[in-house]
């Protein structure tokens, strides 16, 4: 017998968002198109051994020429939301100075495109494609970049303005500043805690700037950020200090400055020297009003001895994902209570969750019940959170497509739609079906 669906009999309130995510490097492709010039990925993703299988995003899904269908997919699911980000070497291809009108039409077409669709759209400013002539000058690590940002920001908001439901400044920053500029797993490929670190203060920095520039504007859209969080769990009690730090250094980080204006204390301690020199009164600017937070919530860390360990611990018997991420549905319900106490939001959105599995499509259908039960047990413990008085107001399921997974290439499948990269079909996935019907009954 099959235990009952964890979502079964759950009413969510009546307005919440029901959506899905992409970013832009991750599905458009035509990286030549229109004026764009090349960022940081297109750079990379050509570095021997950098990327499984040598792959890069210069095809992806296509997704720069296949939007109408691609919206069709999320409306034809029911979807009232669409989460996207604009890629920056489309809009200013030369990272700094005048905008390019033809980047800028594909977003205006998108947003039109999804708003005819009943589809609200959600913009991310920026998903990790820097232009590469601004990595040329240092990238996150050069003073003037959040100015850079700003405008950049502004650029975007001209065009797109009030159409836009949400605007986020960065997606995980967290990735942005540790994979890509020290632990050198993304790009730009660099290993250098200072200039991460560095570049960590920056981002915050052009946070709080284009924050304050789109206030300005008296936007009607919400303005917010997209952090990747996690509950950090010690594996042993010997642990648990190293667990606080660790918690700091990822989540806190990120967290203290935006809501708080300052760094935490003990990571900051950690870091020593390796700090870079602090503004003060900059920094308290990076905390500014926001209307939501966006939570982008995979798994728990574990911490043992002086390793983080995102499978946990191997010797425990832990449901995984193919990334070999703990599925621990709980965590969501932890986080966002935790949030809720520590740093409160107007209001969170659920703006990443899903999970990659081995996908293989037969006669037409991709059967995946380990992501349908993935995504239907988030969803309880998320609607737990929303009982214990957490107000979110969305969920986005990562990802609306199978697509480039940065370094892992198109090896691994997030998509709630499964993509045939040969002929580029689209094939809704049994966990589409399933979040399809779901979405209905919840809309009534
Ligand atoms: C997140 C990223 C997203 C995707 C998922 C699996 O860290 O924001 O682009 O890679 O992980």
């Amino acid at each position: 017998m099959t235990s009952p669906e964890p979502t079964a009999g759950l009413t969510f309130p009546p307005d919440f968002r029901w959506g899905a995510a992409t970013s832009a490097y991750q599905i458009e492709g035509a990286v030549h198109a229109d004026g764009r010039s090349p960022s940081i990925w297109d750079t990379y993703a050509q570095i021997p051994g950098k990327i499984l299988g040598g792959e890069s995003g210069e095809v992806a899904c296509d997704h720069y020429h296949r939007w109408p269908q691609d919206l069709d997919l999320m409306a034809a699911m029911q979807l009232n939301a669409y989460r996207f980000s604009v890629a920056w070497p489309r809009v200013i291809p030369q990272g700094t100075g005048a905008a390019n009108v033809a980047g800028l039409d594909f977003y205006d077409r998108l947003v039109d495109g999804a708003l005819e669709r009943g589809l609200e759209p959600h913009v991310t400013l920026y998903h990790w494609d820097l232009p590469q002539v601004l990595e040329d000058q240092g990238g996150w690590a050069n003073p003037d970049i959040p100015q850079w940002f700003a405008e950049y920001a502004l650029a975007v908001y001209g065009r797109l303005g009030d159409r836009v439901a949400s605007y986020a400044t960065f997606n995980e920053p967290w990735c942005t500043a540790e994979l890509g500029y020290h632990a050198g797993r993304h790009a730009p490929g660099l290993r250098d805690l200072r200039t991460s670190l560095k570049a960590s203060y920056h981002i915050q920095l052009a946070h709080g700037q284009a924050i304050q520039a789109l206030r300005q504007q008296n936007t009607g859209a919400e303005l917010g950020t997209v952090l990747n969080l996690y509950p950090v769990d010690a594996a042993t009690e010997a642990d648990r200090e190293t667990a606080i730090l660790i918690d700091e250094k990822i989540n806190r980080w990120y967290l203290d400055p935006i809501f708080r204006g300052t760094f935490p204390e003990r990571a900051w301690a950690h870091y020593g020297d390796a700090v870079p020199d602090i503004d003060p009164s900059a920094l308290a600017a990076v905390c500014q009003p926001l209307d939501f937070l966006g939570v982008n919530y995979y798994f728990r860390q574990w911490v043992r001895g002086n390793e983080v360990l995102r499978s946990g611990p191997p010797d425990m018997a832990l449901e995984r994902t193919a990334m070999d991420w703990e599925i621990y549905p709980q965590g969501l319900h932890r986080l966002l209570t935790d949030l809720h106490r520590h740093y409160p939001a107007p209001k969170y959105l659920i703006t990443e969750n899903g999970a990659a599995f081995d996908d293989v499509l037969v006669g037409g259908q991709v059967h995946d019940p380990s992501r349908t039960r993935f995504m239907q047990s988030h969803l309880a413990e998320l609607h737990r959170a929303i009982q214990d008085g957490v107000p979110v107001s969305g969920y986005f399921a990562w990802s609306l497509l199978d697509n480039y997974e940065w370094a892992f290439g198109y090896s691994k499948r997030f998509g709630i739609v499964h993509v045939d990269y040969a002929t580029q079909t689209r094939t809704l996935k049994d966990s589409a079906k399933w979040y399809a019907n779901f979405v209905r009954s919840q809309r009534g």
